[in-house]
């Protein structure tokens, strides 16, 4: 330690005062030892006065007379560390955005709004920063769409760091809820040679390399980026009742809408020997409530700052989310009341009509705000692995989605026709029957009812932070003309 501080001190000593970057106060506490630690650890307040290590970048430099005060972030918590510094310490490098690491010791604070500082002793700049050039000035509150052109930096801000601590705690929160519901998770593959959901938003797969023979695949097939991982759970269903994935997912949707992405993140569920839709809506709801209740728990300040400064009163939409349990609607009940409804739509509402996002908000609005499930589509809307429900004249399948306040449909899934004679015949129709001998073969050998659902986590996530556009909660959004990084 002490030799470490002698090499710091000689380098100080030779470099010019414009160019030094590193800042040294030899202290005979120095001697003790020094425990490196993350900013949300030293404010816990629970090292008062260790003598501690700190490392990370400066969110606000305020120098006085005797003092120099630091305010100092590392991404461990969205309140940043305030660091005491002799005027001795302070130097022209110290600013907005630059790398530090400060050794010094744990004191109690005087100012009410935190409970510990750090007193410096050393001040090391690991990374200068100069604030002309940096996009984001210091004190400003800068919008989201303001930072979303900056992928590479965006981190660095309240918000964006927020964002990504509550999108890491949701995330965990989702795995949490299906390990202690007795869900295995499934890793399913990227790289698929089938188009689940029939729609040809598909992203083929081929080498980059000249050497490549240009009229054969790589694998042999066609090989696609998955739209889902359901087939593939599908498959796992048969041997264990309860499945999940959880991964990314990829849709070459030409739209570049405000709930849209061409690459996002997709939980999906599959549970074996169901009876009824309400089997998964029970799933859903479930897990929806688990994680909200637990991001609200576990990230109290990231929450805050998005429901207080970036979409005011939205707290209250997601508490009264949570109050009440989701209704159930058919569709042909939400047709009925699209079609009493005094609102003019732009797209029709004719039975047999998909539903659009401005049917899906209104019938959230119509159902007060909380989130609600539309059950049992017309069959023909619906991909071949949907279950018929044999009914007539309205033909349908039995398929559900959960529409949200804010975003409309959150997730979106079915029971599977485990029925091998109706799924054998719907897939000859579309001349699929090759193509899917082996999910044929699922119905052959121990076929259960079963179904499951896909939850787009982006949309979850603009769901209960009232986040308007897809683009600003995932880390690197891509859609159409747009792969920045
Ligand atoms: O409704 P989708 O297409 O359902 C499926 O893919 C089923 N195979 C899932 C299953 O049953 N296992 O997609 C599920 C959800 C949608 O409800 C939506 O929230 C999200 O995925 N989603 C998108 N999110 C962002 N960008 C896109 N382009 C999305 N497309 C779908």
């Amino acid at each position: 330690m002490l030799q470490a501080v002698a090499k710091t001190l000689s380098v100080a000593s030779t470099t010019s005062s414009a160019s030094r970057g590193v800042l040294v106060c030899f202290r005979s506490y120095c001697k003790k030892t020094t425990t490196k630690l993350r900013v949300s650890e030293v404010l816990s307040g629970a090292e008062l006065g260790a003598s501690v290590k700190v490392q990370g970048w400066v969110r606000s430099v305020r120098p006085q007379k005797a003092n120099v005060f630091l305010h100092v972030n590392d991404g461990s918590s969205l309140q940043s560390l305030q660091v005491v510094a002799g005027a001795e310490l302070n130097d022209p490098l110290l600013t907005f955005g630059s790398a530090v690491e400060v050794t010094g010791t744990v004191k109690k604070s005087p100012h009410k709004k935190q409970p510990v500082e750090l007193e410096a002793a050393q001040i090391h700049i690991v990374g200068e920063c100069n604030p002309v050039d940096f996009p984001f000035k210091i004190k400003e509150r800068h919008g989201l769409e303001y930072i979303r052109q900056f992928p590479h930096l965006r981190c660095r801000t309240n918000a964006f760091s927020s964002l990504l601590r509550i999108r890491s705690e949701a995330a965990a929160a989702i795995h949490l809820y299906f390990k202690d519901n007795g869900f295995v998770q499934i890793n399913t593959p990227i790289i698929t040679s089938n188009d689940c959901e029939g729609a040809g938003e598909l992203f083929q797969v081929e080498p980059s390399s000249p050497e490549h023979v240009e009229d054969e695949n790589f694998f042999s097939v066609p090989a696609f980026l998955s739209v889902s991982g359901q087939l593939h759970l599908e498959v796992m269903s048969g041997a264990f009742s309860r499945v999940y994935t959880f991964g990314p997912t990829f849709r070459a949707e030409n739209s570049q809408s405000r709930r849209h992405l061409a690459e996002f993140y997709m939980v999906e569920a599959e549970v074996s020997f169901t009876k009824s839709l309400e089997d998964l809506t029970k799933v859903m709801e479930d897990m929806f409530r688990s994680a909200t209740e637990h991001v609200l728990a576990h990230c109290v300040e990231d929450v805050d700052l998005f429901h207080k400064h970036v979409t005011p009163g939205h707290r209250d939409t997601v508490d009264a989310m949570l109050k009440k349990s989701f209704p159930t609607i058919t569709y042909t009940e939400a047709i009925d009341i699209l079609n009493r409804s005094s609102e003019t739509f732009v797209f029709q509402t004719d039975w047999g009509c998909d539903l659009k996002t401005e049917h899906e908000k209104y019938l959230v609005k119509h159902c007060g705000n909380i989130p609600v499930f539309v059950t049992d589509y017309p069959y023909d809307l619906k991909p071949f692995y949907a279950r018929d429900n044999l009914d007539h004249p309205q033909h349908t399948a039995a398929a559900v989605d959960l529409l949200v306040p804010g975003v409309g449909e959150l997730c979106g899934g079915s029971l599977r026709e485990e029925r091998l004679g109706l799924l054998r015949a719907r897939l000859e129709e579309a001349g699929l029957e090759d193509t899917y001998s082996w999910y044929l073969d699922l119905r052959r050998f121990g076929s259960v009812p079963h179904g499951g659902f896909g939850l787009g986590f982006e949309r979850y996530l603009q769901c209960i932070l009232g986040v308007d556009n897809i683009k600003d909660v995932i880390p690197f959004p891509r859609f159409s003309h747009s792969c920045l990084l």
